[in-house]
């Protein structure tokens, strides 16, 4: 028993979103907890999640755990705020190891954040429309009020590297003057695609607009779960870049060169699989 505790430990984290997005939350984890592994999966074939429906995303992410679990993971982070809000709790009860998500550490915090109680939340549709972000916040600030507002532009700027051009900044201004009118001082970034476009919200919202990014709290959950598990890495054997793993359900070259623009160092390779086959 005790070897396989100690196998726990050098297991990887699973990591997966709709594409690219999730990269931002990879990021973090590995950048907050530079001693474990990854195993990143982008469903590159069947993005964008956020327009699709409650079974099909269920669906999807079921497969993709069940690819992960092959690679020997050892906790599954859903880096997809859509998947987080739409499958998360459906496979939380099927899985034998922790699964969290991004929607709950980022709305903790933003009920945390507000001085004034009124906090908005961009996202896609699919995450506005299942309320989850508002549930989240007011079981933590009873008297938040929480204005959503989805942004479904966003996700093809941000691919298309468009993060700061009139174009974005022009879209971007038609999205949040409504929230702007609400007066709310926090806004979640409740998208994975959307904290790369942190500067361009950065310069409409304003200084008194507190952007929360649940990328950076998912991670910090996540170091905190880890530990409390036991089954963090202990440092023995230290986690070199080229450790982790990412792998698409296709387009394998785009998603390095843009794995490549946002990661701290080169990604070499990236496998394409068959996810329908999981
Ligand atoms: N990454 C997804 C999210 O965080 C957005 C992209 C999509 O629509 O698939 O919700």
């Amino acid at each position: 028993m005790e070897i396989i505790m100690k196998d726990i430990k050098y297991a990887p984290i699973g990591v997966f979103d709709s594409g690219v997005g999730g990269l931002t939350v990879a990021r973090e984890i590995m950048r907050q907890i530079p001693d474990e592994r990854i195993v990143y999966f982008g469903d590159t074939a069947r993005v964008p999640y956020g327009s699709k429906s409650q079974d099909t995303i269920i669906r999807f992410s079921r497969q993709i755990v069940h690819f992960l679990r092959t690679k020997g993971v050892k906790a599954v982070v859903v880096a997809c705020n859509t998947a987080s809000a739409l499958a998360l709790e459906t496979l939380q009860p099927e899985l034998d190891i922790p699964i969290i998500g991004v929607v709950t550490p980022g709305a903790k915090v933003a009920a945390e954040t507000t001085v004034n109680g009124k906090i908005g939340v961009i996202a896609t549709e699919s995450t506005i429309e299942s309320q989850l972000y508002t549930k989240v916040i007011r079981s933590h600030n009873p008297r938040a009020q929480v204005f959503g507002k989805a942004c479904p532009l966003f996700c093809p700027l941000v691919e298309e590297g468009w993060l700061k051009d009139p174009v974005t900044v022009e879209v971007a201004n038609r999205y949040l003057e409504p929230l702007l009118a609400t007066g709310i001082d926090t806004l979640v970034m409740g998208c994975t695609h959307y904290p790369l476009l942190r500067g361009t919200l950065h310069q409409i919202m304003g200084e008194k607009v507190t952007l929360v990014n649940p990328a950076y709290e998912t991670a910090r959950e996540l170091k905190c779960l880890l530990e409390e598990e036991g089954i963090s890495n202990d440092g023995m054997k230290p986690v070199k870049e080229n450790m982790h793993q990412f792998y698409v359900s296709d387009a394998a070259n785009k998603f390095r060169q843009f794995a490549n623009s946002i990661l701290p160092f080169g990604v070499d390779t990236t496998q394409l699989i068959h996810i329908e086959d999981y």
